[in-house]
């Protein structure tokens, strides 16, 4: 174990007396000497920021959350993000299924400081390993007793990215399609109705994963490791052009460069996506320390810590037709400019990888990245935005140099959704089928119907 090493155990703790055994469980217990307020004024002062994507500090979501509920006289809701869909990701998933116990420890000890009256915890039903280790870590914190634990839900939704945005979240909680809605979870939450806005705390299961060791340790211990501004450890995942991919655990400030190369084995690199909500990371970038405002200072983001490297063997075209055909497909249509803008977008890079563009159809993208955002109901859109304007920023010649040329491209990547890492051998698989998804979200070999239902089912397609 280093200094590092706070949420990845050494080998998957598969009971709660190996919990216990290895210091667990004195969150919960000195979470409950307290009072709940003293428990969220801990997470505030070793400074927690969600794991999920933005790096929004967990104790003030708490208290707003808090605040509303108060204001509305009932009591919060808890929802833990275990969707993980972001491509290049790979993290929720390993923590449920290494480490199941410190997560639900965070959970039960969210509900005390909260007030939560209840917790639902959604992850997708096609992760069967996590979710069959989280099923028995559930079943044993339930039968020990643990405070919280019989109010504790477990929804397997649909393999939709968003599922992951967490107003989607709560509508596939509730039993409908992965939606997204205008207003917020800490206004209106799980189940809402107009006399009970039910403000809902969403956060990521990694940033829940964190609270046990940090009410144990105490803020300071919590601080020994990251910056300032973003404390503690994060789980990193590198994909793509590398020796070794994989999930690893870093303290956030670490330079971006150690991560990609010294530890993954990247070279050559000519650029990197950090997920599909942020702009592209070019290699001018790459001493960027993995801080939430040193990534965003840079005109990127961290994300949820997913990392997918491309070398100079790729054609730039073929990465952001990849990643812009996924925010194609899965943007949902209620707003039109998302919808139908990234499919646009999308179409002229295919029309550029077969050779048949023009410039103007490369003039049409930007504009269309100018209004994609337009009436946007979640941040999606923002994502296509920040990607297409920063691809093509930081590569214009290229992108023109291939149009004029009117020559296919290789177009031979695929998707970066993550199915697998294996460990031992750090072979990744990725999504196999999702070249046959459309834009409806069915699949091109399987009935769109039979499709909708599985979904709504909670059975994810396959
Ligand atoms: C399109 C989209 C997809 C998202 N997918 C995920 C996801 O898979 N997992 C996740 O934790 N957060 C995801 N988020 C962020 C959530 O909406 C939410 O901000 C997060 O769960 C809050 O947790 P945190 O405060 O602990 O970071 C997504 C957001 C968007 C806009
Ligand atoms: S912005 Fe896009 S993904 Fe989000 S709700 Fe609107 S159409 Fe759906």
């Amino acid at each position: 174990m280093t200094d590092t090493d706070r949420l990845l155990p050494a080998r998957p703790v598969r009971s709660l007396d190996e919990h216990l055994a290895a210091g667990g469980g004195a969150g919960l217990a000195r979470a409950l000497e307290l009072d709940p307020d003293q428990v969220i004024e801990l997470v505030d002062a070793a400074g927690l920021r969600g794991r999920g994507g933005a790096g929004f500090p967990t104790a003030r979501k708490w208290r707003g959350v808090l605040a509303n509920a108060v204001a509305a006289e009932v009591a919060p809701t808890l929802v833990a993000n275990g969707a993980e869909g972001e491509p290049g990701t790979y993290k929720d998933r390993v923590l449920l299924e290494q480490q199941p116990y410190a997560f639900l420890e965070g959970v039960c000890i969210a509900m005390y400081a909260t007030g939560a009256a209840t917790a639902h915890i959604a992850t997708k039903a096609k992760f069967t390993g996590p979710v069959a280790a989280l099923t028995d870590a559930f079943q044993q914190v339930q039968a020990a007793g643990w405070p919280g634990a019989d109010r504790i839900e477990v929804t397997l939704g649909p393999d939709a990215y968003l599922f992951g945005e967490e107003t989607g979240m709560l509508r596939v909680i509730e039993g409908a399609l992965p939606l997204p809605q205008v207003t917020r979870p800490f206004e209106e939450g799980l189940f809402a109705t107009t006399l009970a806005p039910n403000p809902t705390v969403v956060n990521n299961v990694e940033t829940f994963s964190h609270v046990a060791r940090i009410v144990a340790e105490g803020p300071d211990w919590f601080r020994e490791a990251g910056t300032e501004a973003s404390p503690g450890t994060m789980l990193f995942s590198v994909v793509g052009d590398v020796e070794s991919p994989g999930t690893y655990e870093l303290a956030m400030g670490t330079p971006l460069r150690t991560l990609l190369e010294d530890i993954a084995g990247a070279r050559d690199v000519k650029v990197v996506a950090p997920g599909v909500s942020s702009g592209v990371i070019t290699p001018g970038m790459l001493d960027t320390p993995l801080d939430f405002d040193a990534m965003r200072k840079a005109g990127t983001g961290l994300g949820s810590g997913g990392f997918v490297v491309y070398d100079s063997s790729r054609s730039i075209v073929d990465v952001l037709a990849v990643l812009l055909r996924f925010l194609a497909v899965e943007s949902c249509g209620q707003c039109n400019p998302c919808k139908l803008g990234n499919i646009e977008m999308y179409e002229v890079l295919a029309k550029i990888q077969r050779g048949e563009a023009t410039r103007t159809d490369l003039e049409r993208m930007l504009l269309r990245s100018h209004t994609v955002t337009d009436q946007n109901r979640c941040y999606l859109p923002i994502g296509s935005q920040a990607l297409v304007g920063s691809t093509v920023e930081a590569f214009v010649d290229e992108f023109v140099a291939t149009v004029e040329a009117g020559e296919p491209t290789p177009a031979d990547l695929p998707v970066p959704l993550i199915d697998h890492i294996d460990e031992a051998t750090g072979r990744v698989t990725f999504h196999e089928r999702y070249h046959l998804k459309r834009s409806d979200w069915s699949y091109a070999d399987q009935d769109p119907g039979e499709q909708r239902l599985a979904a709504l089912r909670g059975e994810g397609p396959a």
